[in-house]
């Protein structure tokens, strides 16, 4: 089996990656400065070239805020370049599956995200990974789509990262308690790839770690796991504050817990508590 990853220089891509070589799975990565996302005439092409049994598209536009100011960059990438992903691999015959979001949903709901749900995305980020998805379903109906959610991991930017960073300069932390979700360490989002793409298993899925929490919540445990690491920590307090009080660009799900009911029965083993992750990606990237 040969896997064909994209975004390789993002978070997911770059574990993905990692996690494939491992597992002795031919894999080629590409990113950016190999096949530009925001010229989508030319990715079907740039796709098909490969000839991968798989292609895992982590490629994406992420940046939630700015997505406001550039929505033509935002949908190029995420839409019409995911559908070009599709339509490359449908030109030979291959497998797909595409990485979408929570931010799809609006956040209205209060119990877990099933995969069924209505979507309506609440800003430019959303919408464009929602049609991205629509795209692909339209080419290839066969392909996997892979909703995660509150990505972190030890390779790129995330909330844990920018939470160290701060814990060390400041000594008050000011984090939203009103928006819930649940965080998905990159490590246990390719180990679902893998099972996913093993088995061959069509269709939309929702995957992240277990449990719920606020970012407040997120923050305050980041904080009390790094400072029993030996990470160095200067902050004294962390405090919750209501959305109102953190303006943003982009409207953001107050709630996107997803369901992992589907995705429990073909894993064949226990989805890890996002504490649990979140202490072991702190102790992998301290080594
Ligand atoms: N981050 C989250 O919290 C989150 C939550 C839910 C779902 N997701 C989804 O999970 C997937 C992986 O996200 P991630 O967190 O790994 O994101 P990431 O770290 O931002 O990585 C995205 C990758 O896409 C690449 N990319 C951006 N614009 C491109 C373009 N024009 N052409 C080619 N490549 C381009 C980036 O390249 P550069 O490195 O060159 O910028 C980067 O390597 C995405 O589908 C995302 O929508 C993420």
């Amino acid at each position: 089996m040969k896997v064909l990853v994209t975004g390789v220089a993002g978070q997911l891509g770059r574990e993905l990656m990692l996690k494939l070589q491992s597992a002795n799975v031919a894999v080629i990565g590409i990113g950016r400065g190999e096949l530009d996302f925001a010229n989508p005439e030319q990715v079907a092409a740039g796709i098909a070239e490969q000839q991968a049994d798989w292609v895992v598209n982590c490629g994406a536009y992420t940046r939630v805020d700015r997505a406001e100011e550039e929505p033509e960059l935002a949908f190029q990438v995420n839409r019409d370049s995911a559908k070009a992903v599709a339509e490359g691999v449908k030109r030979y015959g291959g497998r797909l599956l595409q990485v979408s979001t929570d931010f799809i949903f609006d956040g209205n709901q209060s119990h877990p995200y099933q995969e069924g749900d209505g979507a309506n995305p609440l800003g430019v980020y959303g919408q464009s990974k929602w049609e991205g998805e629509q795209g692909v379903r339209e080419v290839l109906p066969e392909a996997i789509i892979l909703r995660t959610a509150w990505v972190y991991g030890e390779h790129g930017n995330n909330f844990v990262k920018t939470m160290l960073r701060l814990a060390a300069e400041r000594d008050e932390l000011t984090v939203v308690d009103d928006q819930v979700g649940t965080p998905a360490w990159t490590a246990d989002i390719a180990d679902a790839i893998l099972v996913l793409i093993k088995g061959d298993h069509p269709g939309t899925w929702h995957f992240t770690n277990e449990g719920v929490a606020s970012w407040y919540d997120f923050a305050q445990e980041i904080v009390i796991m790094a400072r029993r690491l030996g990470y160095p920590i200067r902050v004294k307090r962390v405090r919750p504050i209501p959305s109102a009080d953190f303006p943003t660009p982009a409207a953001r799900p107050a709630y996107s817990v997803l369901s992992k009911q589907k995705i429990r029965a073909i894993l064949g083993y226990d989805i890890p508590h996002w504490r649990q992750s979140l202490t072991a990606m702190l102790k992998a990237s301290s080594r």
